[in-house]
């Protein structure tokens, strides 16, 4: 998501941290800026748009010497994308750039307007900054007050910060977001950036920091606040580096859900509820229906939510393929709540689907990766997904983020319509807190599902088939298949097999089974009981052993099928790549597919 650099040293600081949100442009963002300081001043140049915007504004004027400098290119999370909430953040003396979410921002912020701290942007930011200027104003001591102000944040926040107070340094500290600390090539020079790839060509030496570690860097050296730091090296190639070490873009999304998942529930997921700062309860007044409307693979995470959201908001739901209702003339009510699920927010289908909606007088919701895209200027409401920009065509990380945003919506308004039981309430929270680590990809189901690749390379088709959330996690499989394989493959409700697809069985169609636990399970069994009575090839992916499995992927027990789904999840995507790579294509561009459809 958002990118951090950091720079001090003799070096042009300027160029330096250009160069460095340049690297990090990859993940995404809609405003970069930098800070620059030196004895005597501190300057700062924002620009919303592309990081050219911000060079433009620098090349305009005549900048002294800095030694010291942070950069930071932003993914708005807390309010709009606009320059006034791009970092860095000023207080009166200091500047801050953040990645993460402060989840106590708001009692922080009164505490500190109260006490006459003045806040401009609408960011959860802002308020790190005038905390750690309350504290150096009664203290008068940077280090006191930084170790103050970390030991107030609540949420996750890997920080640079720079003052007047104390000129000569970068104050750091990292919990939840990744932030690296650099030995620079050239004598007392620190660096400090979000990812590998800034850094490389410019240093040997680097501490990937841990979460609740800090300090204080200068070019006298670097001061660590606690000793649970080792310094390794870095590699070498730049194409490596923003792959993280992973062979394709699409790997390292399927391994970064975990992660973005937690970003995606971060201030939201709270123990008495669900809470979305970006929608109001009001949306849903007088609303009695809900309509759904995506293509692809969003469309699946939208099929998904509608058994969430009647089995768990006692809400009527339907879905559509978007391409399909623009032109059904479709009947739309005003109880309806129109809501569209878009990675991009630029499919044109969708975009038209809620063009429509809002024609017809419907209220309007987008579930979007990327803010200010055409879908989020065009929806009454957004909430955003929170996945970091996604490279790999076939979708991977945005599927399991929206599904999530879904599933807490359902929560929301089960809560909201009083049709969810407190004790209800409490198991999914509690489920949902373990989505994240469900989503870590084990070295074990890696190996395994590379193993098992190289079985299933050829045959006349493959059936994905599942029951209930199972199903459309059955459509996902299979479409993640056939885009980067090529192979032909269908996902089907497993109980629908014997009204007619049961009569392409045979040992060169494979099925993959999903067989959850915790749902539907001795069903799901005789389905595919079935399709092995006529000696179809089984591969099952369930937690209970399955004897008529030819080939079988055993899941982690757990006690609700959401974490199977998310489990599978992960299962059918590394499935489909290992199946593409064996195959020699290309993974990450598929053929005949582009990223975003913006054209009908
Ligand atoms: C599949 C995939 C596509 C998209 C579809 C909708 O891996 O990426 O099916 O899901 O084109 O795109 P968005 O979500 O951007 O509207």
């Amino acid at each position: 998501m958002c990118g951090i650099v950091g720079y001090i040293g003799k070096k042009d600081t300027t160029k330096f941290l250009l160069d460095g949100l340049k690297e990090l442009e990859y993940r995404g963002y809609d405003s970069a800026g930098i800070a620059l300081l030196n004895q005597n001043k501190i300057e700062v140049f924002k620009a919303l748009g592309k990081l050219s915007n911000l060079e433009n504004k620098i090349s305009q004027v005549t900048i002294d010497s800095y030694p010291i400098g942070i950069g930071h290119t932003r993914w708005a999370t807390h309010g709009k994308p606009t320059e006034l909430n791009a970092h860095p953040h000023l207080g009166e003396y200091s500047y801050v750039v953040h990645n993460g979410i402060i989840e106590n921002y708001k009692e922080l912020k009164e505490e500190l307007s109260s006490k006459g701290h003045n806040f401009v942007s609408q960011t959860d930011t802002e308020v790190i900054v005038h905390l750690f200027e309350n504290y150096y104003n009664s203290l008068n001591d940077t280090k006191k007050a930084f170790e103050n102000t970390i030991k107030r944040l609540e949420g996750a926040f890997s920080i640079l910060l720079i003052s007047k107070a104390d000129p000569e340094k970068i104050f750091f500290f990292k919990h939840g977001s990744p932030l690296i600390i650099a030995k620079g090539n050239e004598e007392n020079e620190v660096l400090f950036a979000s990812s590998d790839a800034p850094l490389i060509g410019f240093t040997q030496s680097v501490v990937y920091l841990e979460d609740g570690v800090g300090g204080i860097a200068s070019a006298q050296g670097i001061e660590f606040l606690s000793d649970n730091y080792s310094w390794s090296n870095l590699p070498t190639s730049k194409q490596f580096a923003q792959k993280d070490g992973f062979r394709f873009f699409m790997e390292k999304e399927i391994y970064e859900q975990g992660t973005v998942v937690s970003d995606c529930m971060l201030g939201r997921l709270k123990d008495e509820g669900i809470c979305f700062d970006e929608i109001e309860p009001s949306l849903f007044d007088g609303v009695r229906e809900i309509k759904i409307c995506a293509c692809g693979t969003s469309y699946h995470a939208g099929l998904t939510a509608s058994y969430l959201l009647e089995r768990l908001a006692k809400i009527k739901c339907s879905v559509e393929i978007a391409s399909e209702f623009r032109y059904k003339q479709p009947l739309l009510t005003n109880d309806t709540l129109f809501i569209v699920i878009s990675q991009s927010g630029e499919t044109a289908d969708t975009l038209e689907a809620l063009k429509m909606a809002k024609k017809a007088g419907l209220k309007s919701l987008v579930i979007c990766n990327v803010d200010n895209s055409s879908m989020t200027r065009t929806a009454d409401y957004t909430i955003l997904t929170r996945a970091g920009i996604e490279k790999g065509v076939a979708s991977t990380k945005a599927f399991s983020t929206q599904t999530v945003v879904l599933w807490m919506l359902a929560l929301y308004i089960g809560k909201l319509n009083s049709h969810l039981q407190k004790e209800d309430l409490d198991k999914e929270i509690l489920a949902l807190r373990e989505v994240p680590k469900t989503l870590i990809v084990s070295d074990r189901i890696h190996e395994k599902t590379r193993r098992l690749s190289k079985r299933y390379l050829h045959g006349h088709g493959f059936f994905f088939i599942g029951r209930d959330v199972f199903f459309p996690l059955a459509l996902e499989g299979a479409l993640k298949l056939k885009e980067i394989s090529y192979l032909h493959a269908e996902g089907y409700p497993a109980g629908e097999m014997k009204h007619g697809p049961i009569a392409l069985a045979d040992p060169e169609l494979f099925t993959i089974a999903l067989m959850p636990q915790n749902l539907l399970y001795d069903k799901i069994k005789s389905n595919v009981e079935e399709l092995s009575a006529r000696d179809s090839t089984i591969c099952a992916i369930s937690p209970l052993d399955f004897e008529l499995a030819d080939d079988f992927i055993k899941l982690q027990k757990t006690d609700h099928y959401m974490l199977e789904f998310f489990e599978m999840l992960v299962v059918l995507q590394l499935l489909s790549m290992e199946i593409s790579i064996r195959l020699g294509n290309d993974v990450d561009m598929p053929r005949n597919l582009a990223k975003s459809v913006t054209v009908e």
